[in-house]
Parts: structure tokens; C-alpha cells; sequence
């Protein structure tokens, strides 16, 4: 058995599946002690899931994922599209559950996963600022405390009485990103939406990430910009279709990302004639989906590099 102590995340044999294509409608299935003992012995691995054959309509976004984060750690986690790691975070701050396996996480959770994550479209911006602030646990006169701050780092001031439903992205990134880095979070979970904000923005972002982690908070830090990623980050994550492909210092485990690419674009080119490309073999591009099943899991080694 493990122990969480310490950690401010842990993820425990993970596995995270979603429904492929459109969702149909269906009768909702009865809870009953049946229903309940089938499931958990799916979950388990020991009954085969009902749907669950290759070409059924599910994918698995996490594939028995096992980490810990420690309190005060910074980590980055890098990956292809659809490698899982938006999902990852969605996990980390009870976006969304886990299909099985466990996720503990310690301490109040400041999160930017989606351009609207925490913030509600039809509320103002300053009325966005009390909601968040309460729903992570701070009395009224802290966010008072901190108020002006984070209107000055959003440089929001002429909107910060107007609906959120009319900024642009970026002013939502702008208020998002300025209430979870200001709001005294214990981990700072963050995506790659920080994109949709500008250069100058971008860049006061990375500092005031820079300045928490110096502080000694814990920081989870998804980016396709790697220069980024090494900056914040000693540690890094890389996922690819949904399992940990390397987890190791900066460094190391960008260099085996590097190499990957470079191998997966060197393989698309061979594949495609000179000059033409449908992006469907991008390097870059989305990862295929890997299609095996808890009680697949002995068929995957994890690599040994790192
Ligand atoms: N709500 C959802 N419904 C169905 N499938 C989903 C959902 N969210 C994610 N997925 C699928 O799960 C997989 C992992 O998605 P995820 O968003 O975690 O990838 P990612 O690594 O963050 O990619 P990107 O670099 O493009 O942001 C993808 O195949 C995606 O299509
Ligand atoms: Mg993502």
C-alpha cells in the first residue's frame, strides 16, 4: 500500500476512459447492488466491460498512470495532442473522476485547464473574482486583500464590471490565470491556454509562476513551448497515449521527447511522397489512441531510458 505523505498529488493506477463519437441519449441505468458489484469488478479488471472490444466507442485517455507530486515540487508535463494531459489535470483538481485507480490531491487547488475553467460566463468579472475566491475557502476580506492585484495583473480595469460572456479569450485567460496565481492556491494547476493570451502577458505569466515556485508552492505545468516547461520545471512528465513515456529530470526527458519527434517525422516523411502532406503523419499531430484495456496491461512495457 502506498502513502500520500508529503504529496501534495498522487495518481495511483489511473486509468480515465471517454465515450467516442456522438453521445446517445440512453436510459439511465438503475443503481442496484447488482449494477454497483458489476462495476466495480470492471473496474477491478477481473469482468470483461461490456463494449470495451477494439473498434467499441470508448478511448482511453490514461492507461494505468502512477505518479506523485511532492509539496513544493514544479512539474511540467509535455506530450503530443491527446496524449492526456489536460486530462491529467482535469483529474488532479476533481474536474472529472478517474474510471479506476485513485487520485489524492492535498491543499486548495487554483486551476486554468480550459479558458473557462472556474470562471462563469455570465457573471462579471469582479463578481468572478468572490465566487472563486470563496469556492477555494478564503473569507471576503482576503479577497479584498488581494483584489486590486489581481485587476492590475489581468489589466482589466475598464471591463472588471462587465460580463464575462463579452471578453475576448484572452481577457478570460487574463482574469482566469490572475485569480488561480493570486488567490493563495497550495498547488497551481496549469494548461497551455496561457497560448491565447499576448506576448507581454505570456511572459508576466512565467514570472509570477517563476516567483509561486520560488515560494515554495506546488506547480503542475502543461506546454507544448519547452523552453517554458524547462524554466519552470526540474521534473517532467511525458505522456504518450495516455501513459507515462518517461518521468525523470528536465532535460533527460525533453531530449527523449525531442527524439521521438524527430523519429515520428522522419517516418511520416518516408511514408508520404515529396511534398505532399494531409498532417494526418504530423509529428506534432494528434498521438493514435491506444486501444488496450485494463486487463491489457501486461502487453505494455514502460520505456527504460529514464
Ligand atoms: N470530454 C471528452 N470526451 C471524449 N473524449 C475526450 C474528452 N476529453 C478528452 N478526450 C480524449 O482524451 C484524449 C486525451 O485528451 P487530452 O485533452 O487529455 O489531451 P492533451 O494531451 O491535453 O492534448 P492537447 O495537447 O491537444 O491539449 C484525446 O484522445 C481526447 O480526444
Ligand atoms: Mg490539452
Amino acid at each position: 500500500m502506498s502513502s500520500n505523505h508529503g504529496a501534495a498529488i498522487e495518481f495511483e493506477h489511473v486509468w480515465k476512459r471517454y465515450r467516442l463519437g456522438e453521445y446517445v441519449r440512453r436510459k439511465r441505468r438503475r443503481r442496484t447492488l447488482k449494477s454497483e458489484l458489476t462495476l466495480a469488478l470492471e473496474r477491478s479488471g477481473l469482468k470483461r466491460v461490456k463494449g470495451e472490444d477494439l473498434g467499441s466507442g470508448f478511448i482511453w485517455a490514461l492507461a494505468d498512470i502512477s505518479f506523485r507530486v511532492e509539496e513544493g515540487e514544479s512539474v511540467g508535463i509535455i506530450g503530443p495532442n491527446g496524449s492526456g494531459k489536460s486530462t491529467s489535470l482535469k483529474l488532479a483538481s476533481r474536474i472529472t473522476v478517474p474510471w479506476s485507480g485513485r487520485v489524492h490531491a492535498r491543499g486548495r487547488i487554483g486551476s486554468l485547464i480550459e479558458i473557462k475553467s472556474g470562471i462563469h460566463p455570465e457573471l462579471t468579472g469582479r463578481e468572478n473574482i468572490y465566487l472563486y475566491g470563496t469556492i477555494l475557502g478564503l473569507r471576503r476580506k482576503e479577497i479584498k486583500k488581494r483584489f486590486e492585484e489581481i485587476v492590475d495583473f489581468a489589466e482589466l480595469h475598464r471591463y472588471i464590471d462587465t460580463p464575462v460572456k463579452r471578453y475576448s479569450s484572452g481577457m478570460e485567460v487574463r482574469l482566469g490565470f490572475s485569480v488561480a496565481a493570486h488567490l493563495d492556491p497550495e498547488i497551481l494547476l496549469v494548461d497551455e491556454v496561457l497560448a491565447v493570451g499576448d506576448e507581454s502577458f505570456q511572459h508576466r505569466c512565467i514570472e509570477r509562476m517563476d516567483q509561486l515556485r520560488a515560494t515554495g508552492q506546488t506547480l503542475v505545468f502543461v506546454s507544448h513551448v519547452l523552453a517554458d516547461v524547462r524554466r519552470l520545471c526540474r521534473r517532467v512528465i511525458y505522456l504518450d497515449r495516455g501513459m507515462i513515456r518517461a518521468d525523470g529530470p528536465a532535460d533527460d526527458v525533453i531530449n527523449i521527447y525531442l527524439n521521438d519527434v524527430a523519429e515520428r517525422g522522419a517516418s511520416w516523411r518516408e511514408r508520404m511522397p515529396a511534398g505532399v502532406g494531409d498532417g494526418s503523419g504530423d509529428p506534432n499531430g494528434p498521438a493514435e489512441e491506444w486501444p488496450s484495456h485494463p486487463r491489457a496491461r501486461a502487453r505494455y512495457s514502460r520505456d527504460p531510458r529514464v
